[in-house]
């Protein structure tokens, strides 16, 4: 190993081209590769900017070439050098390095590398674990390397934007008290006190309120936030929101303040230009035509309702659903009547994931309705479904029936599966939707009662208050939400400003005054003390990211995730950690200990 003593690093492996020619330059990286070519030896440099080529010539400087020997791969090195054009056949018009090399007068081994886990300059397949295990090795490679670079230009967009607009970033703490965004918390036991404990912010709701109850008036956070929730391609136990609120706005200000920094941030990172005002839809109409809250518009396949036709028709299975209150929805997959019985029986298991409990078909033929089902409908039944479907010969429709959420839940995964079978979406193409008028509450049957359907702050309509009692399900409240090709990618809401209301709505929700008190008893006084009408939202950044890179999981775009099971490969944590940590804690495990 070699100091780099006095040699100072001139240009990084991405500057130089054929405007430099002949110049001395010092460069230090990573051996990426190494070539030996009869005698001549290439490296291809790299560092977090680029490659560069550079040559050992045995006639020109045989020590430095016969050193160049040892070279390894992802050993680091400084070279000094001289930037020569390569050879006509030799350009790289992919790199913008591509037109020279460096001819190397100096190479010192700055460090040498064991052989890396896995070969960093192929495409090969790694496991997630392997590469989380290695993380620094996985990001020297330019395609995770780079989805950190785009990272950093967005949030940089983002607080530019912020910033020109008089928000304030104000940092709330990590150490608090339970928020409830609906998952389960992160505890951290108290030391001082015995049997208390703290809560990692599942958001900093509470908090971002009370900046606006202390005159913030527009805030933001580019801030942590914890859930212990299962995790998917989309959720990470601990992720990251830009999250804001503002006083004295009504929805209409939010939204538009929103558009502009969505346009700003896509526009510099995607050089895409959302078209603005970006479509809202309603809630009711979300759930109606696609089956969910997050509808990935950018292809069709609506879910069309034949409960009412269908009612007293003599297929057992739809009548009997009907007959209890639920419904019966169809998609019509335009030209997919050639689908084969192996089609059919996939998305029939595919649909079952979902919870249903079959997957009626019909094959739409120039000559006939091929299906086991078609005996049981009438003409006018037929007629009805026709109609309503837009069924034409080379079609294929398949049913849903069941409760209205199961019913919903089935055609809209079953909607996105048959996109992704058929192609249908541009993958290129960002298809933005605010999703409004959200009910406030919704009925938990594993709790029996009701829960929030946002947070417990968001303001209802003021018009649907004298609902909360004799019909809850069917408050509206000013809550928001931002979709992005199917993804939710932020939510947020006018809040209560009124301590009576907020009151009201914990009734609701089954919350009494003691339990609010005690929970809540800080946010309700504040509200006593001069709360300004105020309202916020938050984006997921990693999604924000997943969708802006391409990438399939937000796994790609953090710098050190969690593994799907909520541990992390690199440093090992969770740990066990030693008995008198625990005791310091007041904690007494129960559980069995390892040797
Ligand atoms: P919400 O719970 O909708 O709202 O969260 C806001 C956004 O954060 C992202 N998100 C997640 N991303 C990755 N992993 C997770 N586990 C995860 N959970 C949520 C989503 C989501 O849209 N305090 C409110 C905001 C407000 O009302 O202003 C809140 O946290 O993209
Ligand atoms: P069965 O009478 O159970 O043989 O079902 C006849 C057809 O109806 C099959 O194609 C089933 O997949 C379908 N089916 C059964 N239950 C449902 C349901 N709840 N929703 C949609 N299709 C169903």
């Amino acid at each position: 190993m070699e100091s780099m003593g006095a040699l100072r690093r001139t240009h990084t492996c991405n500057d130089l081209n054929a405007d430099c020619l002949e110049q001395e330059t010092i460069l230090m990286g990573w051996v990426l590769r190494r070539r030996d070519h009869g005698g001549v030896i290439f490296i291809d440099l790299r560092d977090r900017w680029g490659i560069t080529q550079v040559v050992f010539n045995p006639e020109i400087n045989p020590e430095v070439h016969a050193k160049a020997h040892k070279l390894r791969s992802e050993w680091v090195i400084a070279v000094r050098g001289r930037v020569c054009k390569r050879p006509d056949d030799m350009e790289n018009p992919k790199l913008p390095t591509g037109s020279i090399e460096v001819y190397v007068d100096e190479l010192r081994i700055l460090n040498t590398s064991e052989t890396p886990p896995f070969p960093l300059d192929e495409e090969v397949e790694i496991s997630d674990t392997l590469r989380l295990q290695y993380r620094y090795m996985d990001l020297r490679r330019p395609e995770v390397a780079n989805n950190l670079i785009l990272r950093h230009k967005a949030i940089q967009t983002v607080r530019n934007y912020l910033n020109d607009n008089e928000f304030l970033e104000v940092e709330t703490p990590m150490l608090t008290r339970s928020t409830p965004e609906g998952a389960r918390d992160y505890l951290v036991p108290s030391r001082v006190h015995a049997g208390k404990f703290f809560a990692l912010p599942q958001s900093p709701q509470l908090f971002k309120q009370i900046l606006m109850i202390s005159g913030m008036d527009r805030y933001y956070q580019i801030v942590k936030c914890f859930r212990d929730e299962d995790l998917r391609a989309d959720r990470q136990p601990e992720f990251t929101q830009i999250d804001m609120e503002l006083s004295f706005v009504s929805e209409e200000e939010i939204i538009s303040i929103i558009e502009g920094m969505i346009f700003n941030l896509f526009k510099e990172i995607r050089g895409h230009e959302p078209q603005l005002p970006i479509q809202r839809m309603p809630y009711d109409e979300a759930i109606r035509r696609f089956g969910t809250d997050r509808p990935d518009t950018r292809f069709a396949l609506e879910l069309v309702d034949l409960t009412e036709p269908l009612r007293g028709c003599g297929f057992k299975v739809f009548e009997t659903v009907i007959a209890k209150g639920g419904v019966v929805k169809a998609i019509n997959a335009k030209g997919c009547a050639n689908f084969s019985r192996k089609d059919l029986d996939d998305l029939t298991d595919y649909a079952g994931r979902f919870g249903a409990r079959g997957m009626a078909w019909i094959k739409i033929k120039e000559d006939e309705w091929q299906s086991p089902i078609t005996k049981f409908f009438n003409e006018q039944e037929i007629n009805a479904m026709a109609q309503a479907l837009d069924a034409q010969p080379g079609d294929l429709i398949l049913f849903g029936a069941d409760k209205p959420g199961v019913v919903h839940q089935v055609l809209a995964e079953l909607r996105l599966e048959l996109a992704r079978r058929l192609e249908l979406v541009d993958e290129n193409s960002f298809n933005f939707l605010w999703v409004t008028d959200f009910p406030l509450l919704e009925y938990d049957e594993d709790q029996k009662r009701y829960t929030a359907v946002h947070h417990p702050f968001t303001a209802p309509f003021e018009e649907h208050m004298e609902l909360l009692e004799s019909d809850p399900g069917a408050v509206k409240s000013r809550a928001y939400d931002l979709v992005l090709n199917g993804n939710e990618i932020g939510g947020g809401s006018i809040r209560i400003h009124s301590p009576l209301m907020q009151k009201t709505v914990f009734k609701a929700l089954g919350i009494g005054d003691e339990e609010a008190q005690e929970k809540f008893g800080f946010l309700l006084r504040a509200l006593e003390l001069g709360a300004p009408p105020h309202g916020g939202i938050a984006f997921g950044v990693d999604r924000l990211m997943m969708l802006l890179t391409g990438s399939s999981s937000i796994r790609d775009v953090i710098a050190f995730p969690k593994t799907q099971k909520a541990t992390c490969p690199l440093t090992e944590a969770p740990s066990s950690v030693a008995r008198k940590q625990l005791t310091e804690l007041h904690l007494r495990p129960d559980w069995k200990e390892k040797n």
